[in-house]
């Protein structure tokens, strides 16, 4: 005869497949009942109509199964409110540290701050993010991106996303799409509703999108910003220091230019910039050859500004609709471009970590 010892603590192993912590420690193991070898478990879910539900179900019976049960009955019901209290407090404590501040923003959080920026709107700010991360993504790395372009949002559409985040009590979920935890006012708005606030309230939706959203594990955050140096730059500047720039910006010499007032703005925060990216750089004509449609040298010009390097050009090309209408395909040309930045990037950023960790334990030996 199985005991219930037992069963919980092979209950133990299996993990809610949001909040990536076991079903035991969530409190959601209400009662279980054995009789003979028939198993009969009682779970309570945070949110009653939760879509994952299906998948725990399925983890418990493997699980139950293979420790010798011959039947296993799984029934779901709601948390009481006062529960849900408690689990969101549990998950806000796991989420922060003893002074409040968010664990991801600690500076061992191993979570790598990648802001996406640009002088000018309409450059390819958001389709270098989402593309980058899904790179990120396929190289079997933890991406979230957060779409800080509160008022233009347009993440979620880019990335054909149309469910709406979890929410327990104030927290929510990111939602996940190619592989990637995505955040964005758009998840929120109903219709292309125009969001129409001032300053605070910008403030406190990016507080939000950090405090109050349970990430998870993630290797690289990607942070889509707005165009140009407004209030928002300055609000993630503040939140997040440790953040690294990647400036985007077209062949124009216009763009270019403007671009440097990002680049000047990353100074002023002190992020580090790890690049320039040229973005519609040129077209590929059918034999091979690159055609220069809107000029060269613009994007090299900022980088000299910068005291940075190009560190991708990103030709001009309709994704394929296998995706959606902005990711490109991972074998298509611009696809592979993407990667390969992708690469250059993890190669780049770690290798910063690691210079870091040299120049600790150098400063350590000293002492
Ligand atoms: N390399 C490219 N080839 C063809 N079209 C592109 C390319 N990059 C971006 N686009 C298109 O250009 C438009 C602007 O791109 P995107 O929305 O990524 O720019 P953005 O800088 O995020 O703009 P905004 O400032 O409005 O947020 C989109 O319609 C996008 O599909
Ligand atoms: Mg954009």
């Amino acid at each position: 005869m199985i005991s219930k010892d037992k069963i919980r603590q092979v209950l133990t192993t299996i993990k809610d497949p949001e909040l990536q912590k076991s079903i035991v420690e969530l409190d959601m193991v209400n009662t279980i009942q054995i009789d003979e070898t028939t198993i009969s478990l009682d779970i309570k879910l945070a949110v009653s109509s939760y879509p994952l539900k299906d998948k725990i179900e399925e983890a418990i019976k493997r699980t139950l199964l293979s420790i010798g049960a011959d039947h296993v009955s799984v029934t779901f019901k709601a948390m009481s409110s006062t529960e849900r209290q408690a689990l969101t407090e549990k998950l806000k404590t796991s989420m922060t540290t003893p002074s409040g501040l968010p664990k991801l923003l600690r500076p061992g959080s191993g979570v790598t701050f990648l802001a996406i920026t640009s002088g000018k709107g309409g450059v390819g700010k958001s389709t270098v993010t989402i593309n980058l991360a899904t790179a990120m993504a396929r190289m079997g790395l933890k991406v979230g991106i957060l779409d800080a372009d509160l008022y233009g949002y347009s993440i979620p559409n880019m990335m054909g996303i149309q469910e709406k985040p979890i929410q327990i009590d104030h927290m929510q979920l990111p939602v996940q799409g190619h592989g990637v935890k995505v955040m964005s006012i758009g998840l929120f708005a109903t219709e292309n509703q125009s969001i129409n606030w001032r300053g605070p309230i910008l403030n406190k939706w990016i507080k939000s999108f950090i405090v109050n959203t349970y990430w998870g594990e993630l290797d690289y955050l990607l942070i889509d910003l707005p165009p140009g140096t407004g209030d928002i730059a300055i609000d993630i500047a503040t939140l997040i220091p440790q953040a690294k720039e990647l400036i985007i910006t077209t062949p124009h010499n216009v763009a270019a230019h403007v671009a440097t007032r990002a680049g000047t703005m990353a100074r002023y925060t002190k992020h580090d910039i790890i690049g320039v990216v040229e973005n519609m750089s040129y077209y590929m004509e059918k034999d091979g050859s690159k055609n220069y449609l809107f000029g060269k040298g613009g994007a090299e010009k900022l980088a000299f500004k910068l005291q940075t390097e190009v560190i991708a050009s990103i030709p001009l090309g309709k994704p394929e609709e296998s995706l959606t209408a902005s990711i490109y395909d991972e074998d298509s040309y611009i696809g592979e471009v993407f990667q390969s930045l992708a690469e250059d990037i993890v190669y780049v950023t770690k290798k910063h970590i690691q210079d870091n960790k040299e120049q600790t334990i150098k400063n350590l030996g000293h002492h």
